[in-house]
């Protein structure tokens, strides 16, 4: 047998994700006959809504089941390139689009493409789980620039300033955020871009896939709309999985300076080829069509992400940024005394339920529930989570 390890260092040094770890002991629980509830889901519990549906089965009818263009479908680039353009006051060209097989692998093209090793990654902690992973596999190494409950999980623009070294290569912003439901404001993107503005070797991606799921009093915008004179080292990201509740379709894009468009589609072309061509054209009518459905279900979350943020104010000794976007929330629950894993352990095992410890996202103090389920759900599980937390 062969002396050298049969993993790749890269695949050895590549975490698998915690929160299937829990979503696989929930399910083979219930499997078993336990009464659980989960506020784990990381996606709208809604249909994709019919005249996508539509779209795409016409499509599929029609013939759209060839290879196509790697970068995407000529259409769905302009269609793309107009709502960046018009919704987001982000001025952009079908050339400065790719369409990817989700968000997720808009991020890791582009990551593969900018990131060499010896680069830093610049990550807003709590952070998204995969963004440190898709950094590794890309080289590069990551530096956490943490914050917590107490400042609203909010990266302040002197700490940026402080950790940016010639190394750093890349900054990473997510709003609204996965787990924290902070949404970054115009003054506070304003205020980082003042700073990126000494650092012109660093790059920024913005990962914008919560774009329509806002609280009532906030609103999004987009990093190169904000800081124009930028946008030519700002990348969006983002995506149909949760606006249009498309998470099985996995469609999303990446946007921004046409060289790295044009290297990231090359690097589509030998890996993955194109997107689904008729999946594609249910994005189309999806992002050409009327944003009433994105609305519609964007207003139940609203009543939800208000439900479970009462409800667990009104628990003791846990610290809350009461959500301002997105479906999560990511209560500070460390007066209890037990780190996230252990109390999301015994919370399935001795309760019954099933949520995601705050270490996968970088804070151990925390934990995250979702509230992409119905109400009577979100009552259940706050109930057993009081339960629990009321009997330590
Ligand atoms: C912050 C964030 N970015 C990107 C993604 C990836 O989305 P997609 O399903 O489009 O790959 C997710 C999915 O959970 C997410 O939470």
């Amino acid at each position: 047998m062969q002396d050298r390890a049969l993993l790749s260092p890269r695949a050895q040094a590549l975490q698998p994700s915690l929160t299937l770890a829990i979503a696989a002991k929930a399910k083979q629980l219930r499997a078993d006959g336990r009464d659980i509830c989960s506020l784990s889901a990381g996606e709208p519990d809604f249909e994709t809504p019919a005249f996508i549906r539509a779209a795409a089965a016409q499509a599929l009818e029609e013939g759209q089941t060839r290879y196509g263009p790697a970068a995407g479908e000529p259409a769905l680039r302009e269609a793309i390139a107009a709502k960046l353009s018009q919704e987001n006051q982000v001025a952009t060209k079908a050339a400065e689009v790719l369409v990817t097989n989700g968000g997720k692998q808009a991020l890791f093209n582009l990551f593969q493409v900018i990131l060499a090793p010896g680069d830093e990654v610049l990550l807003p902690s709590p952070y998204w789980l995969s963004y440190p992973e898709i950094a590794q596999l890309a080289g590069a190494s990551v530096k956490l620039l943490p914050s917590d409950a107490d400042q609203g999980f909010r990266l302040r623009p002197e700490q940026l300033e402080a950790a940016i070294t010639p190394a750093s290569r890349l900054l990473v912003l997510n709003s609204p955020s996965n787990p924290t439901g902070m949404v970054l404001g115009r003054p506070e993107l304003e205020a980082l871009a003042a700073v990126l503005r000494r650092h012109p070797q660093v790059l920024v991606v913005c990962d914008e896939i919560y774009e329509f799921l806002l609280a009532p009093g906030h609103s999004h915008h987009s990093f190169a709309a904000v800081a124009p004179d930028l946008a030519d080292r700002i990348f969006t990201v983002n995506g149909f999985a949760k606006g249009w509740a498309m998470t099985g379709w996995r469609i999303g894009w990446l946007a921004g300076n046409r060289e790295v468009i044009a290297a990231a589609t090359a690097l589509q072309s030998q890996s993955t080829s194109n997107v689904c061509t008729f999946a594609q054209y249910g994005a189309l009518a999806a992002i050409t069509g009327s944003r009433d459905c994105v609305q519609q279900m964007a207003a139940e979350f609203n009543g939800r992400r208000a439900l479970l943020s009462e409800r667990l104010m009104a628990i003791r000794g846990l610290k809350l940024l009461a959500p301002e976007g997105a479906f999560y929330a990511f209560p500070d629950v460390g007066e209890y005394g037990l780190d996230s894993m252990t109390l999301c352990n015994r919370l399935l095992d001795e309760v019954g339920l099933a949520v995601v410890p705050g270490v996968a996202f970088g804070d151990d103090r925390c934990i995250r529930l979702s509230c992409a389920v119905s109400p009577a759900t979100i009552n259940d599980g706050l109930d057993r989570l009081e339960r629990f937390l009321v009997g330590l």
